[in-house]
């Protein structure tokens, strides 16, 4: 019960990298950004217009989208915490915006310094402002199944959460197991509840690859329907307000297996790979792709 085709949201430039210490610059990003698309990838989340004092790996935002908004046929969501955040971005020519709540109230107090009911408030201002300009709204949710400080988060919290973010307009919600505790014994009963009130099609998930769970959630998700998946190239990215939040789960690693069940992506996985290669060299590191390993070393 598979789907035939699934939208893969690359979050590598955005997710991937905000929270390296060392500043990569914009042409970097942006080489990045680029190579990303040509391996075929159809939304590659760019950037986010949050605090640079907050994150300042991507206090050059306004830099990056310059540098690509004449790429056709790719989009490319921002994120935006706040009303601030949404008019800059939209300044700077993004067509498409991202908004983050959570269902842990520790955690939104640490991302975002708000409480829960205050963030979905100030979302509420981003989304009425985007429904103006036509601009779609993707809604995310941190801490889906746990959280660094309050450990379990209950399935009805996160089903509260994402009906608020679809009533607010959100074209789609990303369900974030930001620090990777997840296995299917409770991924599965927290789509359960969240898919009570959110139509399946506008669901996606975001699985962190902490405990080498990703791929077995993802496989999870799909069965149960989902057909949209987060990942991040050669495995990139942390929350810097997440302690132990490694790895959003590879690009390269989710394409191999929906390669392998014979599921239709659009990604090619050696031009992929270069650019995981790309980003990896700069930073200095091994990826954290098996995949990228197993199939640089052949
Ligand atoms: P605050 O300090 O409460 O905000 O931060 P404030 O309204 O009091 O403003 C403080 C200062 O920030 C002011 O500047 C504002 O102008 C400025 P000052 O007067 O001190 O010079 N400011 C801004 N500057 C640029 N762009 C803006 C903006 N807003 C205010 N949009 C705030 C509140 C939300 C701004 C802050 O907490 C913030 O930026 N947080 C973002 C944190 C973040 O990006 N976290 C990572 C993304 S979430 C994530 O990774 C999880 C996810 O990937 C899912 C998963 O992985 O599971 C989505
Ligand atoms: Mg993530």
């Amino acid at each position: 019960n598979l789907p035939g085709y699934v939208k893969i949201v690359e979050v590598g430039p955005r997710d991937g990298l905000q929270n390296e210490k060392e500043i990569v610059p914009a042409n970097l990003k942006v080489q990045l950004i680029k190579m990303l698309v040509s391996s075929g990838l159809s939304v590659v989340e760019a950037t986010s217009f949050v605090s640079p004092k907050w994150v300042p790996q991507l206090a050059d935002a306004k830099d990056v989208m310059d540098a690509i908004r004449n790429i056709q046929g790719v989009r490319f969501p921002v994120l935006t915490p706040n009303l601030k955040g949404f008019e800059a971005a939209v300044a700077a020519g993004a067509k498409e915006v991202a908004i983050f709540a959570s269902a842990s109230e520790s955690f939104s107090k640490s991302n975002i310094n708000c409480s829960i009911e205050d963030s979905l408030t100030r979302y509420r201002d981003v989304a009425s402002a985007a429904k103006e300009l036509s601009i779609p709204v993707r809604g995310y949710i941190s801490c889906v199944v746990g959280c660094p400080v309050e450990g379990v988060v209950p399935p009805s919290k996160v089903a509260y959460v994402a009906k608020q973010l679809l009533d607010m307009g959100c074209f789609e919600i990303s369900l974030g197991d930001t620090i990777g505790v997840g296995t299917p014994g409770t991924v599965i009963p927290m789509l359960e509840d969240v898919i009570h009130v959110v139509p399946i099609d506008k669901l996606a998930v975001h699985f962190h690859d902490t405990y080498g769970q990703a791929l077995s959630n993802i496989l999870t998700s799909l069965q149960m329907g989902i057909s949209t998946v987060d990942s991040s190239v050669s495995g990139l990215g942390g929350c810097p307000y997440a302690k132990g939040a490694s790895g959003n789960v590879a690009t390269e690693d989710v394409v191999y297996m929906l390669n392998g069940l014979g599921i239709e992506t659009n990604v090619d996985l050696e031009k992929l790979m270069l650019a995981g290669d790309f980003i990896c060299k700069h930073l200095g590191r091994p990826s954290s792709s098996k995949t990228a390993i197993a199939l640089s070393s052949k």
